[in-house]
């Protein structure tokens, strides 16, 4: 799926109409805040909901909106005259309920379209608890009544960052996947995809797998890194009991899924039942490899290795984007 295009914008402004306001939960984070400067670029009426608004940017054409979806109170206005939603939160113990209640209060508002990240594997069966929650709420949506798309994603490239503090102190990355293949997705990919299934037709109902096109192992992606800072970095190996008891800072994102990764020793794609096989890789740049994409990320380790290196210099923030403007 081609993402950008003339077409695209023709068929936003058939569907949107511009009176069709989207509400994108989610906004502040990964995904969320790619797709909000993606419907900004493309002129889409959006709101943007956060339990924080100082955390809000401004972004042109972009209204935020203060609402907990822990706190189904504080809803009502800001899902009301929207009718499409972004349903996306993070994968902690609540998630279940706080996108119960996004559903709830999105039928209340008379949404007709649901747009929900989900994840890759997500079952009834699946032995990580993630996968049974994300399940669980699809299960939900399905059977609310709304329209409904689902995205599946994969292992997030972004994950890799979670690590740089280790690769800069001791020159290695952690995991429970062994030499198991991954076909990391980068986040700004399924931004490009949920942008295509909010605004343009024939999506409801689907389920969408979203990977990379190049599936790679740990220990590959360390040496791709290695490759880019100039300095070795070690693949470790770690096993389940050793990744669970991880510091948090590494299980909070890349270790995030040590529980499938426990699981599968990954196999390149997991199809599941139900699945549209239709396989969203490079949505907007097909030509990138993975390796050059790792790349581009590993380029987000480099200013914190320099600035480690030489104390004066300002240590870059956590960026999720090349500060050099690899793609
Ligand atoms: N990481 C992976 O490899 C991977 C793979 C497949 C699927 N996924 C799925 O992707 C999702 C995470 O995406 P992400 O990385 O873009 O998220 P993220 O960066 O962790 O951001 C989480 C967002 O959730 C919002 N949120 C949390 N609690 C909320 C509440 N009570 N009310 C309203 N908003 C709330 C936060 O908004 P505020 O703080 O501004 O309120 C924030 O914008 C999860 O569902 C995960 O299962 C991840």
């Amino acid at each position: 799926m081609r993402i950008g295009s003339d077409t695209l914008s023709f068929s936003i402004l058939n569907k949107v109409g511009g009176s069709q306001m989207i509400l994108v939960t989610g906004s502040t984070g990964l995904i969320g805040s790619e797709l909000l400067r993606r419907l900004s670029q493309a002129g889409v009426p959006t709101r943007a909901l956060t339990r924080d608004l100082k955390k809000s940017r401004e972004v042109p054409g972009i209204t935020w909106v203060a609402g907990d979806l822990g706190k189904p109170e504080t809803l009502r206005a800001a899902f009301e005259g929207t009718k499409t939603l972004f349903l996306l939160t993070h994968y902690l113990e609540d998630m279940v309920a706080l996108q119960h209640n996004a559903i709830a209060a999105a039928r209340a508002a008379g949404v007709t379209h649901v747009v929900k990240v989900s994840a890759f594997a997500a079952s009834d069966h699946s032995k990580a608890p993630i996968g049974r929650w994300h399940y669980h709420v699809e299960k939900e949506l399905q059977e609310s009544g709304l329209a409904w798309t689902m995205l599946r994603p994969h292992h997030f490239m972004q994950n890799l960052l979670a690590q740089a503090e280790y690769v800069i102190k001791e020159g290695v990355i952690y995991s429970a996947s062994g030499d198991g293949k991954i076909p990391y997705v980068d986040g700004r990919d399924v931004a490009a995809v949920a942008v295509a299934t909010l605004t343009t037709p024939g999506h409801v109902g689907k389920k969408y797998v979203l990977t990379g096109s190049e599936a790679m192992s740990y220990r590959q992606a360390a040496e791709i890194i290695g490759a880019v800072i100039g300095k070795p970095v070690r693949f470790i190996d770690e096993s389940p009991d050793e990744s669970a008891g991880a510091p948090r800072a590494r299980r909070s994102s890349a270790g995030r899924h040590r529980e499938r990764s426990r699981n599968r020793r990954l196999s390149a794609c997991g199809r599941q039942d139900g699945d549209d096989h239709e396989h969203h890789r490079r949505a907007h740049r097909p030509a990138a490899t993975d390796g050059r994409r790792i790349r581009s990320r590993a380029c987000g380790i480099v200013p914190r290795l320099n600035a480690r290196n030489d104390p004066g210099a300002r240590p870059h923030p956590m960026s999720r984007r090349c500060p050099s403007g690899c793609p």
